[in-house]
């Protein structure tokens, strides 16, 4: 199985080869990944920035704790979710499938009723955690596509995300940074490639009911 000898190829890179740089046939395989993620109802509330920009990763650095990663990678992904949503951004989607799947936008009107009252019962946290939880997932397949090419990467929570927000004005736009992965290929000093992979077993892992 493929995605299983990925997952134990991968680990979380923490020198990346700052002269490598991933080939964009390999970006949109991973874009693709990303983009074909399962999201709660289908909504995809969250946009991922893909940030080549070497100063634009500079200023970024010092609020991710100075990881190294974040300027040597050939790439960082900063997965950002929506804080907020109105009817307008749950029509949006209704509108999508309606269009994308032959059906006829008012047949799906009740649905869009069922996601707004589901979306209206939760205070301000709550939406904000609900949406940034579906980035994980995003991150999880970006992980594993990364696994199968054979392409580095490292998930990355160690970060101010008011800082992120700041510097790439995202709360203007209605975003906050949840979750970061920096991808590219690891430097050949990084010892952390020759380390034991650290899990629990099944056993303690695992419980049958
Ligand atoms: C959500 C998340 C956040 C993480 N944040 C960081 C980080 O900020 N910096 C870092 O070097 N590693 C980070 N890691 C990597 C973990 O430490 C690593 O995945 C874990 O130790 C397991 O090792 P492996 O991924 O190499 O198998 C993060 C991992 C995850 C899943």
């Amino acid at each position: 199985m493929k995605l299983l000898e990925g997952l134990k190829w991968r680990y979380a890179t923490k020198k990346f080869d700052n002269t490598k740089k991933i080939s964009d046939s390999d970006l949109e395989k991973i874009k693709e990944a990303i983009q074909f993620s399962a999201s709660s109802y289908g909504l995809q509330l969250y946009k991922v920035l893909i940030v080549e920009d070497k100063a634009v990763r500079e200023k970024l650095k010092p609020a991710a704790w100075g990881q190294g990663q974040i300027t040597d990678a050939s790439h960082l992904f900063i997965f950002c979710n929506y804080s907020d949503v109105n009817r307008d951004g749950i029509d949006e989607f209704i509108h999508l499938k309606a269009k994308t799947q032959g059906i006829d936008s008012e047949a799906l009107k009740p649905y869009g009723d069922f996601i707004e009252s589901k979306w209206n019962d939760k205070t301000a946290e709550e939406k904000s955690n609900w949406t940034a939880k579906q980035t994980y997932i995003a991150l999880g397949n970006l992980l594993a596509a990364c696994g199968e090419l054979e392409i580095d990467s490292c998930p990355m929570e160690g970060f101010e995300a008011e800082q992120i927000d700041e510097i790439l004005g995202l709360k203007e736009k209605g975003l906050t940074a949840a979750v970061l992965a920096t991808v590219g290929y690891r430097a050949a000093e990084d010892e952390t490639a020759m380390q034991e992979k650290v899990r629990k077993s099944k056993e303690m892992l695992f419980e049958t009911i």
